[in-house]
């Protein structure tokens, strides 16, 4: 399977959203990753809701949101009217993680769980089936343009062992410091979807540079 590239708004220009989804409706790209931080989960504020509605106007690609917020089930009606498709919500924010799970579901959005660079996939062991997918962090959360931790590759190997062990079809998408190095390594050890922000947006060839991730 080809990979899914799914490059990070946040790292757009905030003055130029609309040209840049048109540039990534142009491109390869699969989906649209846009981080919502709330500077409690995390140390950075981004946006909310109404530019999520407003990239959604534009964008001709389904809109891979993660969260990274505390009591996200608040907020899980607003993305579907902010018109998500995918719902990513962290481990370490959800004390009832099922239940978040079957709320999104419920709004007919596909579910995703994130994993802060500390956290182990086994975490994941009884709720694996219900995922659509997986976000293994390769940075912490909140900030754009970090470097890669290694760590991760590895994360991705465990992740799919256990995702084949349980019989699932959930994917593993990285998220943090992705570039076309590590994407090839990341994709070996199992990756289905990568998100990419700084790598696409500072690259002189945005469209070029996805289809390089793409091909990877
Ligand atoms: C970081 C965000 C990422 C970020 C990735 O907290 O979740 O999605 O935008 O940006 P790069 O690719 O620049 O690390
Ligand atoms: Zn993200």
């Amino acid at each position: 399977m080809a990979t899914i590239v799914s490059p990070s708004v946040l790292a757009a220009d905030f003055a130029n959203l609309q040209r840049d989804v048109e540039m990534l409706n142009r491109s390869d790209a699969d989906w649209l990753h846009i981080d919502i931080m709330d500077g409690v989960f995390v140390p950075n504020i981004s946006f909310g809701f109404p530019v999520m509605s407003a990239i959604h106007n534009h964008a001709l690609k389904p809109l891979d949101v993660h969260l990274m917020i505390v009591h996200p089930d608040n907020y899980i009606a607003d993305c579907k009217m902010a018109g998500a498709e995918f719902v990513t919500v962290h481990y370490e924010a959800c004390t009832h993680l099922h239940r978040t799970i079957q709320l999104i579901k419920s709004e007919g959005m596909k579910a995703g769980v994130a994993l802060n660079p500390h956290t182990p996939v086994n975490v994941l062991e009884e709720i694996i089936e219900e995922l659509d997918l997986v976000l293994i962090m390769s940075v912490n959360p909140g900030f754009g343009g970090q470097k890669f931790l290694p760590a991760a590759i590895d994360k991705v190997m465990k992740l799919k062992d256990l995702i084949l062990s349980k019989g699932a079809s959930t994917l593993i998408e990285v998220d943090g410091g992705v570039n076309s190095t590590n994407a090839p390594l990341l994709k070996k050890a199992g990756a289905d979807a990568l998100v990419a922000g700084s790598f696409v947006f500072n690259a002189e060839d945005p469209i070029g540079t996805i289809a390089k991730l793409k091909s990877c």
